[in-house]
C-alpha cells in the first residue's frame, strides 16, 4: 500500500465526471488499498478516486471505524428523508458548511472482487456515500453547502 497525494480544490480533476470501472482487477483492489490508506491517514471518513487524481468510479466510506465500505461502480438505488448537516472534504481542507442530505440511501456497487452487492445505510453513513457520490460527478460539497466557513471562526 501507499499513500497517495490528495488533490485540493482548483484542480480540474475534482470537476470531471469519472469513467466507469470495465474489470475489477488487481490495479483497481491497489487502488482501494492506497486509497484506504490515504484516507485514514487524513482522518477522513470517506475518498473517492478523483481526490487521488483517479477518474473511475471508486470510492471508500468508513462512517465507523472498521466497518469499511468500498464501492465500485457505485450507484444510488433510492433515497428517503432529508437532513442537514455539517460536511468538511479532504479535498477542501480547513472549510465547513451545513448541506442538505437524505437521511437514509440504497446503494449498489461492485465490490474489490467486482461481485455487485446492495446496501442501506442511514445517518452519517448514508451522508458520506452522497458526499463522495458526488466526487464521481464533479461535484464539491461546497456547491450544495450554506453558511461555508473556515475551521475556527465561530
Ligand atoms: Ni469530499
Amino acid at each position: 500500500m501507499a499513500l497517495r497525494k490528495i488533490v485540493v480544490e482548483g484542480d480540474e480533476v475534482l470537476r470531471k465526471r469519472s469513467r466507469e470501472v470495465s474489470q475489477v482487477d488487481d490495479r483497481i483492489r491497489m487502488i482501494l488499498d492506497d486509497m484506504l490508506e490515504t484516507m485514514r491517514d487524513y482522518d477522513g471518513v470517506g475518498i473517492a478516486a478523483p481526490q487521488v487524481g483517479i477518474l473511475k468510479r471508486i470510492f471508500i466510506v468508513e462512517a465507523e471505524e472498521g466497518d469499511v465500505l468500498e464501492a465500485v461502480n457505485p450507484e444510488i438505488l433510492s433515497m428517503e428523508g432529508l437532513v442537514a448537516g455539517e460536511e468538511g472534504c479532504l479535498s477542501v481542507p480547513g472549510y465547513f458548511g451545513t448541506v442538505e442530505r437524505p437521511e437514509k440511501v440504497r446503494l449498489r456497487a461492485q465490490d474489490r472482487n467486482g461481485e455487485f452487492f446492495e446496501i442501506e445505510a442511514e445517518g452519517l453513513k448514508a451522508v458520506a456515500i452522497c458526499h463522495e457520490y458526488d466526487h464521481l460527478e464533479g461535484v464539491l460539497f461546497t456547491d450544495k453547502a450554506s453558511g461555508i466557513r473556515e475551521a475556527g471562526e465561530e
